[in-house]
């Protein structure tokens, strides 16, 4: 029997896209695997009083089992409560590849799906994206479509070179697909490794700076379809006191650069209302509990190493909120 979102005290993502457009703050969508990092997500956008989109991979739903993840979902938009502040959540799908697989979540409770048809023919993109778009909003959930290609890794997906969203097909694609946002691709890639430092040029005072994001694409896009609801996936900026960690207890990460905070602030203040993190929450829990396996080596009580590794999770999406989003103080 299906179940619809409403039942699980969730939202759908329209009112909080139109109002993060009007404010210029995007709102933050946060993967989740497991419990800790569900905490860690909630904890911090209650703290921030940040409304939240809880992103849930397909590899995410085999990982922890749909029933389950549907569940916590219910659980979530209770323990807010409980924790002195009701925030909307949005429980979200990402880079859903296939209507069934979309279909599926919309029946079990999912409140906003994404369809990325970004690596199909530009045609085939809008067949599929338009019957996710039909299905979806007979249940009043909310889809994100995509244009252009991102590089690097989604679930099992590798997509060597990037392709820039082309801003002429924007206007055309969210016409015939009725989509409610749509991820475009103008420079952000997905994982840890997104520039080498042989990328990146120094500033004055020495810091790799990445190759500029094409903000004059984001800016094409947004002449063309003025308020529309954009979204930034491959946005983690890889911490480097977090890479520093891991490799210092042990790790083995390359040197490595994330896009710049600054970036993702300007981009958030633009139509950018959804921005897509979850290498970042990675490479913090593994520094953390890198740490404690090398500081307290007979600890096997994994809520001993786990519990810091959450803390330190919270910590990093409060100031995400706080200074990079602006998302803290909009629930
Ligand atoms: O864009 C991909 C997300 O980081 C999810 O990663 O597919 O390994 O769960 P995953
Ligand atoms: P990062 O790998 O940069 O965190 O991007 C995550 C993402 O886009 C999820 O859809
Ligand atoms: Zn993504």
């Amino acid at each position: 029997m299906a179940i619809s979102y409403k039942e699980l005290g969730l939202v759908n993502s329209k009112e909080l896209f139109r109002k993060a457009v009007a404010g210029g703050y995007a709102i933050p969508a946060y993967n989740f695997n497991n419990l800790e990092q569900m905490q860690a997500i909630l904890q911090a956008c209650v703290e921030t009083k940040s409304p939240v989109i809880l992103q849930v991979s397909s590899g995410a739903r085999k990982y922890a089992n749909a029933t389950l993840l549907r569940n916590m979902a219910k659980g979530a938009t209770e323990y807010v409560k409980e924790l002195g502040y009701n925030i909307p959540i949005v429980l979200h799908l990402d880079h859903g590849d296939t209507f069934e697989l979309c279909k599926e979540c919309i029946d079990n409770g999912f409140s906003s799906v994404m369809i990325d048809g970004s690596h199909h023919s530009y045609e085939e993109n809008i067949a599929l994206t338009k019957k996710v778009v039909e299905y979806a909003h007979a249940h009043d959930v909310t889809v994100e479509g995509e244009l252009g290609v991102l590089a690097g890794v989604e679930d099992d997906v590798v997509a060597e070179h990037s392709t820039y969203t082309k801003p002429s097909e924007v206007e055309d694609f969210v016409k015939r697909t009725g989509v409610d946002s749509l991820a475009i691709s103008i420079g952000t890639s997905h994982g840890a490794n997104k520039f080498t430092p042989a990328q990146c040029t120094k500033d004055a005072n020495g810091v790799l700076i990445p190759p500029m994001l094409r903000f004059d694409i984001l800016e094409e896009i947004e002449k063309r379809i003025p308020g529309f609801p954009i979204v930034l996936h491959g946005s983690s900026s890889v911490p480097p006191e977090h890479v520093e960690t891991i490799n210092k207890f042990g790790g083995a990460l390359k040197d490595t650069i994330g896009i710049p905070e600054e970036w993702l602030r300007k981009a958030a203040k633009s139509a950018v209302c959804k921005i897509n993190i979850d290498s970042d929450g990675r490479l913090a829990m593994t520094a953390s509990i890198r740490k404690t396996f090398a500081e307290k080596p007979g600890e096997f009580d994994p809520r001993k190493y786990l519990g810091p590794a959450r803390d330190l999770l919270k910590e990093l999406y409060k100031h995400k909120n706080i200074h990079v989003l602006g998302s803290a103080n909009q629930a």
